[in-house]
């Protein structure tokens, strides 16, 4: 026998395997690297895109070709890069994107092609890992059905699109798209094929001889994937077949870390008796977060993967199947598949129910890697399948040198702790015996997450009875996740039911014994108390009802318990609008819906972002961070981290010029000198060679600190009487129009009968960018700085630059090529990166980069303001709003930062679309101890909104009043004015709304709904439909400005650069289009190429949704300069061409670059005195119509059909328009339902990545989605008639919120007789729409938890 530590004795030392075809031979790398970094780093393959490293967002999304141990056959599936340990890719072939299309080489794949044309991409960061999700499906199954391509996706986020065209993309693979797609709503427009109404001619909305299209894209011009393009695929190498790598072992060290990848069973053995402590990776998805987050030392690893033993698998008569622990979960199902299908369904109930609940379990490229064996010996308490092994009554099969094989029950003895078995340090987990079931036995298993795809679970159930022939309970086993700190079997419930018959009186007996039994402290880790507990007596319930039902002895059918039965999975969806004029010029781009610009480079991983950038000799930073939310700093010591190789220096607030500080309001420390005042505050940066050695070695670093009792919640904040600046207010009586006459009017609420009052909170939310935060710093000479940063604000950065490191701003250019995506969030937080690299370039000479991991970045950063809302108002008779008395409170955080521009439009949007008699706004502006926070999509219009809708809701409810009539009543009509001063011209709130309510078919769906909810006693539906109104413009008078300049060169090319950023909202497409329209060339020949400081100086931000609007108007401006100029030309050549006219024009000395400038309207309110003004120039309008379905046991939801309509004037180009509205929706639906920040009551932040925070998924997205762009609306105050469209339709998720709502109120009137209003807070969780459905089975209110906060 081989010595197995001598590294000399393996059949390969040298870690050898294929990217894209292409063999890489490698010795010299740590073993613990992620394929995902080697890819990026060392083979400069930047296609794979890092967004979370840690398994939860699909950026990195890469196919492996291997051949499989068991089989010899060549095996594809997905994998995430950042999971994946670059030794564990030994004799494998891995495929990016870079492999399989590419805009250079002139070749697209049709996934590429297909997904770039459907307007599949935005920002573009997540484009290339949904690109690899897809694909290898395709290699797998080049004719999908629709349900592959859902579960293809379930590992993959985007941000921005909304998914919709995504999955148009997509489907248009399946062979079953024909049953799934629909092209058009003929019911809404009538004349389908033509594409326009069924009033022809006459119809309204054709004027100007423009049709309605009801189809951003038809791909039935893409390339198919024919045989012989799926032919012409990367071939798996000859060399990892002819040499049997699976066959070699492997050993490999470098970095003090061994890495063992034995092929033999008994070398394993020895291996783990020799070296007990050495982990053995299966599927290292839970390792991974271990090395990446807690920074464990790894000084060996046994790769098991290659050992044919572990992949095992056999029937065992009469007892059940045999898996050994080396198969993937996906191996797992598809061998639980194939034993169902051979051995019957009656045997195979458990089988049936694993494979149900691997579908839950984490995303198809974790469960291509990850084991059974990983997840049993986690132990985590809130594992999926662990409760189902339980009840099971499944068996592990261990094996060690010394103590030979044993068989073990997963019972109540085997977890010992929280994450702790009884599996010993030299022991392996060898396989799993699941049991067949008997034929009076029954089994199912629940699981309920935040999320339901790709979601760890806050509760799983499973349960297994067996009864004899009276239906006598023989056997029962309940067993729960996420109820203790270990997976519970429920054994006093299960004594208590022995013996006893099923029927409705064991109910009562089991509900009350798992109320004692199961029941959490409110502190319990994790919170969620009582929803926890209700659930595991719901998930019972559920159980009853089903074994019930089979048994005929209740008269509920058990489906009416599962939500989402009659859901389609393919795809209705149809995007309305204008097409161009008749007769407008084939190369005028505009109002043509054009693909983004960067669509293709999108999908082929050939668009740049930040961090793909490669530099020579580069510093890089990595934060040291505060542990504590408040307290006092008293020393810091270094000493350990600058122990570590690599290690360059540090810099803290001793290299900050004393008293400077960040922000508009120079109040935010750049490092704590003194004062901690949040969690995860910078305290210092090290700077080394490299990324991961700055991060390791700023977790070494030795903080004293003494801690101090936080401020964290609105209440604490109100309670402390602090805040980050004066209050606020808005008295529309101090208007001299209808709204007032000057003077402040005193409403005398006592002569009011009818009043309501009352107060609703709405939380934070996380920007979620895909690409997270980072800058890069060049220094030059004479104190020169070239910025690149991953930013919206770069003015910002250029002054705070300036400011801090005492530079003049002409020293300094900042740039951006692409943003992958900002959303608000990447609007004023620049500076906080850019500053440090810029100390530590100018500190070394060399460029510094930093680059903020998903869990920093999340920590760090500031949300969206979490907003408590208090309103009173009064009605008339007939249901008139009267007075109105508002106040918004705001936690902004530890600093100003933008608190006092977002709570200005919280403050504007109090009124949404309803005009009020008086009213008087109050904004307060709390101060805790939070990161800052700051702009997020919207800017605090949808917390006032929300609480706008609230009231008016809660007006309906307690005054019995139809809904939607008190709205029709309280519409805003043509020029009315808004308490803050602005007169509403070309109000199309009522056009949206009746638009949406026919296209939807509103009324008769109502019906349906009344119907459904009348024959489901837990499923309820809820139909809502939410008006909007968003105003145009920033809310400080000098921000309503924008430059550009264009520049001609002599070969006809024109280079157009503006002051936005280009984050995905298509921007630079849209400006293309306006420079192309307006001096009247083809498309082609106009380039952006970046935004800098040093071509358009003084830019705002790109924000407040006028990026198009105002760089529009500059563009327009520069280029009607040059049109002006080339004139002269033109008349001498009317014959000529472009470039003849520029050659002459060249010729004759005449300039051809010109600046342009455009300003918006805007007049201020005066917030500080309560005076209103014609703050905005326009408001942008839309209604949406959601139909959603609850299950009242569990919280769970569906989005089931959403329809839009929107006032956007005249697109500039609709297809972008839609895709805007379409993501906003999306992100507005996730604010309102399922993200929820948790902060712990110390001010520990614990939602810091995709684990904990979940933003919806393609599983979330309505498959029935309809985007209609109002018709024959224009608007002067913007360029080309058209409006904003960026942030106005995120308000239009709440519409989700609300029938969310009427659902929860249905349960509650129907099946509990409960009438009266109730509040239900945002997001509308799980938990809150569980504990909305207040029935028998919850016990108490829903308590605030001593253990997590939402924010
Ligand atoms: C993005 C993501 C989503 C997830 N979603 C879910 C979810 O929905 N539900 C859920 O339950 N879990 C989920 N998980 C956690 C899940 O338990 C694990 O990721 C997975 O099952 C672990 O398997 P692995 O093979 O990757 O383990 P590894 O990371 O390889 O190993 C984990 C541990 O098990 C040990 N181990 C591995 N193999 C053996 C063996 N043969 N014998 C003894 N010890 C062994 C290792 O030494 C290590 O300590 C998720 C994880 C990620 C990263
Ligand atoms: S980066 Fe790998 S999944 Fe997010
Ligand atoms: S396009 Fe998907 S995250 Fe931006």
């Amino acid at each position: 026998m081989h010595d197995v530590l001598e590294l000399e004795s393996y059949d390969s030392k040298i870690l050898v395997f294929y990217v894209n075809g292409k063999r890489v031979e490698e010795k010299d790398v740590d073993p613990k690297m992620t394929l995902a970094t080697y890819l990026r780093d060392k083979l400069k393959l930047t296609g794979t895109k890092i967004g979370c490293n840690e398994g939860g967002c699909g950026a990195c999304t890469v196919m492996i070709s291997q051949i499989a141990v068991e089989t010899g056959k060549i095996q594809h599936f997905s994998a995430n890069a950042c999971l994946m340990p670059i030794c564990g890719v030994y004799g494998k072939a891995v495929t990016t994107v870079e492999g399989i299309g590419s805009v250079a080489k002139g070749r697209l794949h049709p996934i590429q092609e297909r997904l770039a044309n459907a307007h599949g991409s935005q920002c573009g960061f997540c484009t290339p890992g949904f690109v690899m999700a897809m694909y290898s499906l395709l290699r797998n199954t080049p004719n999908p059905t629709i349900k592959q391509i859902n579960e293809s996706l379930q590992g993959n986020l985007c941000r921005c699109t909304g998914y919709r065209p995504i999955l148009e993309a997509f489907y248009s693979f399946a062979i079953d798209q024909e049953s799934g797609m629909v092209n058009a709503t003929p019911e809404i427009n009538g004349n389908a094929e033509e594409g326009a109404c069924g009033m022809g001619e006459n119809c309204c909305k054709n004027e100007g001889n423009r049709k309605q299209k009801l189809k951003l894209s038809d791909l039935s011009s893409c390339a198919d994937y024919t045989k012989e393009l799926q032919a012409q695929e990367l071939i798996f190498p000859a060399e990892l077949k002819l040499h049997n790598f699976e066959k070699q072992s492997f050993a490999y060290e470098h970095c003090h870390t061994k890495w063992y990848q034995p092929t033999k069973y008994e070398d394993l053995l020895t291996l783990k008796r020799v070296l007990p402590h050495a982990r053995l990776i299966s599927g290292n998805s839970e390792l991974a977060i271990e090395l990446k987050f807690r920074f464990i030392d790894l000084p060996a690893v046994i790769n098991p993967r290659q050992i044919a033993e572990l992949h095992e698998k056999r029937i065992l008569e009469n007892v059940g199947v045999y898996m050994g622990t080396g198969m993937s979960l996906s191996d797992i199902d598809r061998y639980m598949l194939e034993v169902i299908e051979n051995q019957g369904k009656e045997k195979c109930g458990i089988f049936e129910k694993v494979h149900e609940m691997l579908h839950w379990f984490a995303g198809i490229h974790v469960r291509n890697v990850a084991s059974i064996a990983g997840n049993i010996a986690t132990a985590s308490p809130i594992s999926d399948l662990n409760p189902i092994w339980m009840a099971a009554n499944a068996k592990i099969v261990l094996d060690s040198d010394a103590r030979g094989e044993q068989i073990l029950p997963i019972d109540q003895n085997f977890f010992l702790g929280y994450r702790k078995t009884v599996i010993e340090a030299d022991q392996i987990l060898k396989a799993i015996i699941v049991p067949f079931t008997k034929p009076n036995s029954y089994f199912e298993a629940y699981k309920q997450a935040q999320r339901r795809e790709d979601d760890i679970a806050i509760v799983t159930g499973a349960f297994y009875l067996e009864l004899d022939k009276e239906n006598i309970v023989d056997v029962c086993r309940i067993s729960y996740g996420g109820m203790a700190p270990v997976t519970k079997l429920a054994l006093k419930t299960m004594e208590q039911l022995k013996g006893k018959k099923w029927d409705k009186r064991i109910l009562e007996v089991a509900l009350n014994s798992l109320n004692d039994e199961m029941k959490l402290p409110s502190n319990v880790p994790g919170g969620m108390a009582q929803y926890r507990l209700t659930l595991a007596k719901s998930f019972f319930y559920k159980f009853f009802l089903k074994v019930s039902n089979d048994l005929g002895i209740v008269g509920i059918d058990s489906h009416q318990t599962r939500i989402g039965l009659d859901i389609p999975e393919g795809l209705i969806a149809t995007q309305v609008y204008q097409e161009v004029k008749e007769g407008q010029k084939i190369e005028d781009p505009v109002g043509r819906p054009i693909k983004h610009v960067s669509g293709d480079r999108h999908t082929t991983g050939e668009a740049l972002y930040l961090d793909d950038i490669q530099v020579p000799d580069c510093l890089h930073l990595a934060y040291v961070m505060s542990p504590i939310s408040c307290g006092t700093l008293n020393s810091i010591d270094y000493s350990k981290a600058l122990e570590i190789d690599g290690v360059i220096g540090y810099i803290d607030a001793n290299d900050v010029a004393k008293g400077v500080k960040l922000g508009h309001h120079s109040d935010t420390p750049i490092f704590v000198a003194d004062k901690i005042t949040y969690h995860g505050q910078p305290i210092a940066a090290i700077y080394a060679t490299d990324h991961e050695i700055a991060r390791k070695a700023a977790s070494l670093v030795k903080l004293d600190i003494s801690r101090e009792t936080p401020i964290v919640t609105i209440e604490d904040a109100l309670k402390a009487d602090t805040f980050v600046a004066p209050h606020f207010k808005i008295h529309s009586s101090l208007l001299e129009n209808e709204n007032g006459n000057g003077e402040r009017k005193i409403v005398d609420w006592k002569i009011y009968n009818r009043i309501t009052e009352g107060s609703i909170e709405m939380g934070g939310q996380e920007h979620f960018y895909l690409e997270t935060q980072q800058c890069l710093v060049y220094p030059n000479e004479n104190d020169e700085l070239e910025v690149i940063i991953s930013n919206q604000g770069i003015n910002d950065v250029h002054i705070e630059l300036a400011k801090c490191l005492s530079i003049p701003q002409h020293k300094i250019v900042v740039k951006v090529k692409r943003i992958g995506g900002g959303f608000g969030g990447k609007e004023s937080t620049g500076a906080i990166l850019a500053v440090p690299a810029a100390i530590v370039a100018r500190k070394t000479g060399k460029p510094a980069k930093i680059k903020l991991e998903r869990f920093d970045d999340m920590a760090i950063t500031g949300t969206r303001h979490p907003f408590r809302l208090d309103y009173k108002v009064a009605i008339d008779e007939n249901g008139k709003f009267l007075d109105m008395e508002f106040t918004c409170n705001a936690n902004c955080g530890h600093t100003v930062d933008l608190s006092m521009g977002v709570m200005q439009r919280a403050m504007v949007h109090a009124d949404n679309v309803y005009k009020f008699g008086n009213a008087d706004i109050y904004g307060r502006m709390c101060r805790t101890n939070l990161s800052s926070n700051t702009a997020f999509r919207g800017f605090g219009g949808p917390q006032g909104m929300f609480g706008t809708e609230t009231m008016v809701k809660h007006i309906a409810e307690q005054f019995d009043l139809d809904i939607d009539h008190l709205r029709e009543i309280n519409f805003y009509d043509e020029g009315e004015c808004t308490p803050f001063g602005m007169h509403l011209r070309q109000c199309n709130v009522r056009r949206t709304w009746e638009e949406c309510r026919v296209n939807s078919e509103y009324d008769k769906r109502k019906k349906d709904v009344e119907k459904y909810n009348k024959e489901n006693k837990y499923r309820k539906r809820g139909i809502y439909l939410t008006p909007t109104k968003f105003g145009i413009g920033f809310g400080l008078k000098q921000l309503n400005q924008a430059g550009a300049l264009v520049m001609i060169y002599t070969d006809g090319s024109v280079l157009v650069s503006h002051a936005g950023m280009e984050m995905g909202q298509g921007l630079h497409t849209k400006m293309l289009q306006v420079a192309a329209r307006c001096l009247q060339i083809p498309i082609e020949k106009v380039h952006i190429n970046n935004s800098a400081t040093d071509k358009v100086p003084n830019a705002s931000a790109t924000a407040a949704s006028v990026g198009s609007d105002m760089n529009g108007l500059a563009v327009q401006n520069a280029c009607e300069q040059l049109n002006q100029r080339l004139e002269q030309f033109k008349k001498a050549n009317p014959e000529g061409k472009w470039e003849d006219w520029v050659r002459q024009a060249y010729v004759d000395r005449v300039s051809l670059s010109a600046t342009g400038f455009g300003i918006i309207h805007h007049e201020p309110v005066d917030f500080f005195n309560g005076k209103g003004a014609e703050l905005f120039g326009y408001c942008v309008y839309g209604t949406a119509c959601c139909e959603v379905e609850i299950d009242c046991l569990t919280g769970d939801h569906h989005l089931l059909r959403t329809d839009i309509v929107m006032d956007i004037g005249e697109s500039l180009n609709p297809a972008i328009d839609i895709g805007q509205i379409e993501g906003a929706f999306i992100q507005g639906y996730g604010l309102f339902t399922m993200e929820e920040i948790k902060i712990r009551p110390d001010g520990i932040r614990l939602t810091r990545g995709p684990g904990t925070y979940k933003i919806p998924s393609a599983d979330d997205a309505p498959r029935h989605f309809n985007v209609s762009l109002l018709s024959g609306s224009s608007n002067k105050m913007a360029i080309f008639s058209s409006k904003a469209v960026g942030e106005p339709p995120l308000f239009l998720g709440s519409c989700v919120f609300f029938a969310i709502r009427e659902a929860c109120r249905a349960y509650r009137i129907e099946e509990l007789g409960k009438h009266e209003y109730f509040v239900m807070n945002s997001p509308a969780t799980a938990e809150r729409i569980r504990m909305a459905c207040e029935d028998g089975f919850l016990t108490g209110e829903m308590q605030k938890s001593d253990w997590t906060i939402t924010v």
